[in-house]
């Protein structure tokens, strides 16, 4: 029978929680025809070996391997747009999402009494790790206040990753989606534009026994620019947004590798200037490639062409910044402080252009 229900499972370096996933999902839909995707972003551990390995004895087991790319949200989108069923669940491969709660998710949704179910912590009867730290706790309550203020729908849990929706909903909403960072529910709610009939599921979030979670400042980072990009509706995208970011950053080390060098007293400006722009176009490119262009990160033989590639944009546009503030200053007479703040605008604008083209290919 072709599956009604695919469930994506989203995996990096869960090798070990795999059949037990499989099992589990075969426990608790018995009356269900369902499919398991693990989508794997071809994980050290051998993550996909393992469910390849399931696939070729049991037919509702799939695997998805990307090379290249990582991404949770990405790897949900992807994991989804995969089925052919008429329901889409998505569900972490880590064992730490109530999978029993599966069947009457699907029944809500299957009736037409939802439109979209929700594995909640933040309902009567769910419950947060215990294991969270109050850091992330307060993180985590932080993120969930300021989603709300910009969702079109009441959602007590909005940073779950445990869903069921219609696949034709999700193939609607698809084309909208950002697929960064971590928070793909999020994503969905708040690129569907009209209000949807939610229903929430009390789980408990489990301890994790196996593997270790992946979430780390760089994916905080994503969140943030996920907000930021939807409330700004695309004016300033994500990626531009995290290049100034980046930018500002390469200032303040630019100005400190100057202050050390001048306490030293060893080397004269113009030698000090050069080491300190070399210093923050450095630290810039490898900030870049970790944070901004995490998706077409740079690599081996590509990652010092890229930076050289880096260097030479970078002098244009400060050999453009500098030309343009002077040429604005004598001929157009502007302030100074206008003059030079249009010449750092020109010179942010064009590596930002070169950057994503040329060394990034973003
Ligand atoms: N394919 C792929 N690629 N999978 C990934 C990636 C990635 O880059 N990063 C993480 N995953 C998988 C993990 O293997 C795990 O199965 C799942 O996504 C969740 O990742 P964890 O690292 O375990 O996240 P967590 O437990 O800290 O965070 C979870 O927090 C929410 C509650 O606040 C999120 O995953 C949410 O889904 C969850 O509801
Ligand atoms: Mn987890």
């Amino acid at each position: 029978m072709p599956p009604e229900l695919s469930v994506v499972i989203p995996c990096f370096n869960e090798a070990a929680n795999v059949r037990p996933m499989v099992e589990r999902l075969d426990a608790c839909l018995r009356d269900i025809a369902w499919e398991a995707i693990f989508v794997d972003d071809n994980s050290p551990d051998g993550t996909h070996a393992v469910a390849r390995s399931l696939a070729v004895l049991d037919p509702r087991v799939r695997c998805l391997r990307r090379i290249g790319r990582r991404g949770l949200a990405s790897a949900c989108i992807e994991g989804a747009l995969s089925s052919s069923a008429r329901f889409v669940a998505v569900i972490d491969g880590d064992l730490q999402h109530d999978e029993t709660l599966l069947p009457t998710m699907f029944e809500a949704v299957r009736s037409g009494r939802a439109d979209i179910a929700i594995g909640s912590r933040n309902v009567e009867g769910g419950e947060k790790n215990s294991g969270f730290s109050p850091l992330r706790a307060r993180i985590s309550e932080a993120g969930a206040a300021l989603s709300a203020a910009l969702l079109p729908t009441k959602v007590r849990d909005p940073m779950s990753g445990f869903f069921l929706l219609p696949r034709v909903l999700f193939e609607d909403v698809a084309p909208q989606l950002s697929g960064r960072g971590f928070k793909i529910l999020l994503d969905i709610l708040l690129s569907v534009r009209r209000p949807l009939r939610v229903e929430e599921f009390a789980y408990r979030f489990r301890p994790r026994e196996a593997g270790e979670s992946k979430l780390d400042a760089t994916v905080m980072m994503e969140f943030l620019g996920l907000l930021m990009d939807k409330a700004l509706g695309g004016v300033l995208p994500w990626r531009f947004l995290s290049f100034l970011a980046v930018g500002l950053i390469g200032i303040a080390v630019h100005l400190g590798i100057l202050a050390i060098l001048a306490e030293a007293g060893q080397l004269g400006f113009a030698t000090s200037q050069w080491i300190a722009t070399f210093g923050a176009m450095t630290v810039n490119f490898f900030l870049n490639n970790r944070v901004t262009y995490r998706d077409v990160r740079l690599r081996g033989p590509a990652l010092r062409r890229g930076l050289l590639l880096f260097y030479l944009v970078c002098g244009i546009g400060a050999a453009a910044n500098v030309g343009v503030a002077r040429l604005l200053l004598r001929e157009e007479g502007l302030a100074w402080g206008l003059a030079g703040a249009a010449g750092a605008l020109i010179t942010a604008v064009w590596n930002y252009a070169m950057s994503s083209t040329l060394v990034w290919r973003a």
